[in-house]
Formats: C-alpha cells, sequence, structure tokens
C-alpha cells in the first residue's frame, strides 16, 4: 500500500506529454489549416484590431448637461396684442435642464376670470338639452368647470363654474415663433469615466475667445462646436422646422462618446447626432403627432380682482442624451481572448478529427490506427492470434516506457525478452504489415542489455499490474 502511494507521488513528478498520429490526408489537412487560418483572422482581424479584444472597457458614463438658449421674437395675435418672447418665456422649464421645451406656437385666452359661462361645445359631457341634465355641483368631464344645474340654450352646453371665457379656437397653422428657427442652443456637456477616472467636457479648450460666441455646430466645418441652430437640429433628423413648429414635436439629440484612452486624451470627442423622438408614418394625420400643454399666468387687476392669461403652447421638445464607452488595454482580457482563440482551434480539431475518423472513405482505417483497446484479455487474445512475431508491432504507446526509472526498464525487459525473438530484424517486421507503418515498431536499448528488444502486449500489461 505505502509503495503504491510511493509510485503515485513520483508519478506526479512525470511530466506526461501527448503523441500525435499524423494523418496524411491532405483533405483534412488542407481543411484544418483553413481553419486555423480563419480562427487566426478572427482572432487578430476580429478581436482584437476591430473590437479591441485587448482593452478593458467602461460602459457606465457620468455625465451632466446643461443648456442655455439664446435668441427672441417678437409675435403679435389678434387678440392678444404685440408680444415679446426671450428665452425665459419660451424655454421651459427656464434653469437650463437636460430636457427642455421651446415653444414655438401658441394659442393664449386672456383675461379669464372667475364666474359663470357656457361649457365649450369641444366638451361631448358638456352638452344639454334640458336643465336636468346639468346637475348642479357635478363636474363636467374632461371639461373646464363645475356644472350650475342650468342648460343654456344658444350654446346647447351647460352653464359652468370656471374661468372664464373657456378656451376657444385654434392655434395659428404657421408657427407664431417663426425666428425660433434661428435660436441657438449650447450645450454643455461634463463626462466622466469612473473606473479609467477621466473626464472631460464637449466645450474644448480653446485659444481663442471669440470662437464660442461665433460658431455654429456643422458636422464637417466644425464638429465640436457646442452652440446649435434649432432649424440646424431639426433638419438633421430629417424634418423640416415648419412640420414641427406649427404642431410640436419631440427632438432626441445624443451626444455619444466612444474614447479609446490608449491614444492622447485630444482624440477622445463627442459625437452628435439628432433623431425625431416622436416619428410614426402616418404621423401627419394621427392623434399622437404634436405636443402641447397649457399654463397660465396670474395677475390682479387694480381692484384687486385676479385674472389669468391662459396659453396653450405647442413646441419642440428637446431631450439630450449622452452615451459612452472608454477603453484602455488590459492584461486580462487580452489573456482571455488569446486563450478563447486558443480554444477555438481546440473546436477545430474536434471538427477535422470527427471528419477523418467517421466521414471519409478510409475513415475505418484511420480509426483502427488511432483508437487501441487495451484491455487483458484483448491484449493475450490478440498475440494468441497474431502469433509472438506480430505483437511487437502494437505497442507505440510504450515509448513513454523509455524515460521510466532504469530498474522498471530492467523488468520490462526481462519479460520481453523472453516473449520475442530477438534476432528477428526489425525491417522483416514492418515488411509484414504494411498498415501498421506509422505505428513504427517499438524497440529501446536497455542499460543492461546489448540487443534491442521489443515489448509485447503482455509484458506491459504485467508491468502495469506490477505497479
Ligand atoms: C434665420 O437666419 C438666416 C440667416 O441668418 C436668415 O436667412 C433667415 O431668414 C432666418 N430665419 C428666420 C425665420 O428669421
Amino acid at each position: 500500500m505505502a509503495q503504491t502511494w510511493g509510485h503515485f507521488f513520483f508519478s506526479l513528478l512525470d511530466y506526461k506529454t501527448e503523441k500525435f498520429v499524423i494523418a496524411k490526408n491532405k483533405k483534412v489537412g488542407v481543411l484544418f489549416r483553413l481553419f486555423q487560418l480563419g480562427v487566426i483572422g478572427y482572432l487578430i482581424g476580429w478581436v482584437f484590431i476591430w473590437k479591441k479584444g485587448y482593452q478593458e472597457t467602461e460602459e457606465t458614463i457620468q455625465s451632466s448637461v446643461v443648456t442655455k438658449l439664446k435668441g427672441v421674437d417678437l409675435t403679435n395675435s389678434s387678440q392678444f396684442g404685440l408680444q415679446l418672447w426671450g428665452a425665459e418665456d419660451y424655454v421651459i422649464p427656464p434653469q437650463g435642464d437636460r430636457v427642455f421645451f421651446i415653444v414655438t406656437n401658441y394659442l393664449v385666452t386672456p383675461n379669464q376670470r372667475l364666474g359663470y359661462c357656457p361649457e365649450s361645445p369641444k366638451v361631448p359631457d358638456g352638452f344639454c338639452t334640458s336643465d336636468s341634465e346639468c346637475p348642479e355641483g357635478e363636474s363636467v368631464i374632461a371639461g373646464h368647470g363645475v356644472k350650475t344645474g342650468r342648460c343654456l340654450n344658444d350654446t346647447g352646453t351647460c352653464e359652468i363654474h370656471a374661468w372664464c371665457p373657456v378656451e376657444h379656437g385654434k392655434a395659428p397653422t404657421e408657427p407664431m415663433l417663426a425666428k425660433a428657427e434661428n435660436f441657438t442652443v449650447y450645450v454643455k456637456n461634463f463626462i466622466k469615466f469612473p473606473k479609467f477616472g477621466f473626464s472631460k467636457s464637449n466645450v474644448l479648450p480653446t485659444s481663442n475667445s471669440t470662437y464660442l460666441k461665433t460658431c455654429k455646430y456643422d458636422k464637417d466645418h466644425h464638429p465640436y462646436c457646442p452652440i446649435f441652430l434649432v432649424g440646424d437640429m431639426i433638419n438633421w433628423t430629417g424634418f423640416h422646422f415648419q412640420d414641427l413648429a406649427a404642431k410640436g414635436g419631440s427632438v432626441g439629440v445624443g451626444i455619444e462618446w466612444n474614447c479609446n484612452l490608449d491614444k492622447d486624451e485630444s482624440r477622445c470627442n463627442p459625437e452628435y447626432s439628432f433623431t425625431r423622438l416622436d416619428s410614426s408614418d402616418n404621423l401627419q394625420h394621427s392623434a399622437t403627432s404634436g405636443y402641447n400643454f397649457r399654463f397660465a399666468r396670474y395677475y390682479n387687476d387694480a381692484a384687486g380682482q385676479t385674472f389669468r392669461n391662459l396659453f396653450k403652447v405647442y413646441g419642440i421638445r428637446f431631450d439630450i442624451l449622452v452615451n459612452g464607452k472608454a477603453g484602455k488595454f488590459s492584461i486580462i482580457p487580452t489573456v482571455i481572448n488569446i486563450g478563447s482563440g486558443l480554444a477555438l482551434m481546440g473546436a477545430g480539431v474536434f471538427a477535422c478529427d470527427m471528419i477523418l475518423l467517421y466521414m471519409m472513405s478510409k475513415s475505418s482505417f484511420y480509426r483502427e490506427t488511432k483508437f487501441e483497446a487495451i484491455t487483458k484479455k484483448s491484449g493475450r487474445q490478440r498475440e494468441r492470434k497474431h502469433g509472438r512475431h506480430h505483437g511487437h508491432h502494437r505497442h507505440d504507446r510504450r515509448h513513454k516506457k523509455e524515460d521510466k526509472p532504469s530498474s522498471e526498464v530492467d523488468a520490462l525487459t526481462s519479460v520481453s525478452v523472453q516473449g520475442n525473438n530477438p534476432e528477428r530484424p526489425e525491417n522483416q517486421a514492418k515488411s509484414h504489415s504494411p498498415e501498421r507503418k506509422p505505428h513504427a515498431s517499438v524497440s529501446f536499448r536497455t542499460p543492461h542489455s546489448s540487443g534491442k528488444h521489443t515489448i509485447s502486449p503482455t509484458s506491459t500489461l504485467r508491468t502495469q499490474r506490477n505497479q
């Protein structure tokens, strides 16, 4: 028992190397080389050069966006007269957010006061033919006020307690703030890749102090100018300012940071993209097109009474979406990618083996040569069947024994000498079984014997059992 363990531990110190069978088959050979070439091409071309598999990447980008709009427009409406719109009026909310709305068109209902007036004929729940259809205290569903119990004959709607008069009419079909096309948006974007401790802004340092006051973003001429014309931004989505301005719409501005931090910091720059977010094929006629909402401005008159101006505003909503990823060389992904490439080579070995051993016309020959069943029984049978002199070709595996300690070799030799005819010339043995050529008969010199000896199956098996 102790001896067995001793052998086991000694055998741990042995280095085992694989032995290969070379199949002289050009078809499978070429196939395998092509596969290897493919894997190498994939690894170098796609994984390393194209996908930058040698880099560690970071896809979480921390970013902050600040916007500022500039431009004014003067509007003139029949109910409301002249009105000057500055950025503080048309940008909602005004604090310079990542998402902002620009008023391009509006419908105003000036001087609304709390009182009694007929419900708008646009509200279905407001229709009536008699007072009983307007129960007092009930609010109009999707309407403007609370029913008072009276049905007004001249409009055919209930009387309501509300901000009067209620809104009526439609927004102009031409945008009121046509000059919004020439408003400018200044986008400041600060980003950080926390893993690499890298931060940058889209406002690049420039020695020219007036550059930021005069430049306009242009994909070709000023790709890093952070100031955009509203009209241009909409044109780049493939729509026209007029399409969106009258009914409203939504535009996404993408800022993409793709940074290769192995290169210089100055090559890490943002790329802008523009898309219309509320688009669909039948947009012009669908109820979902456009974007509007209402707000009111409240005032007190000289008598202390409150009145308000109600605005229904149409406009363009901008969403600024920041995306990015950064990559930097790292040893771990490099090793992993090389490892998986090598594993793929293994798949090629498997596939070529399958083809060679099962799909070629001479597959059975290759199978016979490659696989060797060693069982106690078959070993003896074979020996009996083929006679002693044939047995010694079959044990190519025993090459390994060459570097065994000399005492073991002694044991082997002593057995094999009994079972073999040492005088038998080797080449003669070979000529007996040409199909065994790849497995040259095994022979070696042992320190204690002068001649060459070959091993028979029985002898090796016996030694194996002895171990
Ligand atoms: C916007 O500016 C351009 C050039 O400055 C001008 O030609 C155009 O008329 C302006 N658009 C509007 C609606 O004012």
